[in-house]
């Protein structure tokens, strides 16, 4: 494999500006940057491009539960110090119904934990750490395209920031721009695909959590998460339905609803707040398979989505690019493809399971419109029995946490 330079090669012809380098990457999610972080240490060049700001990036409000084996990577590779300062360590959570809160902990059942710490927080400590170490992060491009991927040459076309057309020309390109990028479309794949008949409406609030860990709330009402971000900050979610107006739901409804999902004996959790923060998540799950073609390889949402109950789509895209950096590093500095050829089949495993898990997850937690009598004493009774049986407790427990890689 060749070296890269990152010097720009001026096309005469086109006045297009071409870049050389080794993984060409495009998204800067917490897939992108991290998989260009990882490649960084194991002494391959990266490039990332982002349609988005770098403001927009930073700021955008998503996952907030990192599993253990997240963290303990992230701290491995350098990235530990602000989490393990600011994070929120939680040794469980509680599921809340028939009016009480019953607790799954984790320390007990596994002996490890979870930490809050928000996406947007992993992600600022990652664009610190590219820009530290000379990393090259292109934001606001567009137009983004992928070409000759079939071939040991890939390229990646786009429009920089200031609109001029650019190459970059790649040994390997990597996808991680999320669900709506171009990769995965520009690739043939088996889609697995499966809708839910209902959302989440999530509020980030300046509120004062008055609960020290998670609660995934069932409710008559629909179901209901109390999270946090911080000692000041409270995270909630309400299901609601898959096409709801935001416009509907004015901050005085979003508290009343709060407050009556997640009521025990009269008593309200929920302390209010100025809102920070208002948007509606559409669920889904969906897996493409497989997850490489040629030499564009897919990594987090690109290639999967599962619905957030048991927040597992950052932890996923995490486990991805661990697999995909290792990977790579293996073709690129000893031309050793093994890795590569297994890549796919490896990181669906674990996929599959996630997807087993926050399927089962929501559906035990989240009523279905229309659903009957019949279906909601199934529920209960799967969630009493849940409850009550050490070997249930430890299945979630050790799902939860992250399964060892
Ligand atoms: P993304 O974060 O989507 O990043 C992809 C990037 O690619 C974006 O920046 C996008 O702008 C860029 N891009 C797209 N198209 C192009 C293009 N054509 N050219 C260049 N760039 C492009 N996960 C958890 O693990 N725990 C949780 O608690 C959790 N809670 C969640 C709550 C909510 C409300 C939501 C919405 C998600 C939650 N998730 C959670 C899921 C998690 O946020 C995602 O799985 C995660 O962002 C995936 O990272 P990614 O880098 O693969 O994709
Ligand atoms: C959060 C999001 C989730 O999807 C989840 O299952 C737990 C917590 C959060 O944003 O805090």
């Amino acid at each position: 494999m060749t070296g890269s330079s990152l010097a720009p090669m001026l096309d005469a012809g086109n006045q297009e500006e071409r870049v050389r380098t080794q993984v060409g990457i495009i998204g800067a999610g917490p897939a992108g940057l991290l998989l260009s972080h990882l490649l960084h240490l194991g002494g391959v060049d990266s490039v990332v491009i982002e349609e988005r700001s770098e403001d927009y990036v930073r700021q955008r409000v998503r996952a907030g539960v990192l599993e253990n084996t997240t963290t303990d990577l992230l701290r491995e590779v350098g990235l530990g110090e602000r989490m393990d300062r600011e994070g929120l360590v939680h040794g469980g959570i509680s599921l809340r119904f028939d009016g009480a809160d019953h607790r799954v902990d984790f320390e007990e059942l596994v002996g490890r934990n979870v930490t809050v710490y928000g996406q947007q927080e992993v992600v600022k400590d990652l664009i610190a750490a590219r820009n530290r170490d000379g990393g090259q992060l292109l934001f606001d491009v567009s137009d983004t395209a992928v070409h000759d991927i079939d071939t040991d040459r890939p390229r990646i076309t786009f429009r920089d920031s200031a609109g001029q057309p650019r190459e970059l020309l790649c040994d390997v390109i990597a996808g991680c721009d999320g669900f709506h990028g171009v990769s995965r479309k520009s690739v043939p794949h088996e889609a697995y695909d499966h809708a839910y008949p209902f959302a989440w409406l999530g509020i980030l609030a300046k509120a004062a959590p008055t609960r020290e860990e998670l609660a995934y709330t069932y409710h008559e009402r629909g179901f209901a998460l109390y999270s946090m971000r911080s000692p000041e900050i409270t995270r909630l979610y309400l299901q609601v339905a898959p096409d709801e107006n935001l416009d509907e739901w004015p901050d005085d409804r979003v508290w009343a609803e709060l407050h009556t999902r997640m009521a025990v004996d009269g008593e309200s959790p929920v302390l209010e707040g100025p809102l920070l923060d208002k948007g509606i998540t559409a669920m889904r799950s969906f897996v493409a398979a497989p997850m490489r073609h040629g030499r564009l390889f897919l990594a987090g949402d690109a290639a999967h989505i599962v619905p957030p109950t048991g927040a597992k789509g950052m932890n996923l895209a995490v486990a991805d690019v661990r697999l995909l950096s290792q990977a790579l590093t293996e073709l690129l500095r000893r031309n050793d493809s093994r890795l590569v050829e297994s890549y796919s089949d490896t990181a669906l495993q674990r996929v599959w399971r996630a997807e087993a898990f926050s399927w089962s997850m929501t559906s035990m937690l989240h009523i279905r419109p229309g659903a009957d009598a019949f279906q909601r004493q199934v529920q209960l009774a799967q969630l009493r029995y849940t409850a009550g049986s050490r070997a249930a407790l430890t299945s979630i427990a050790e799902n939860y946490v992250g399964l060892p890689w």
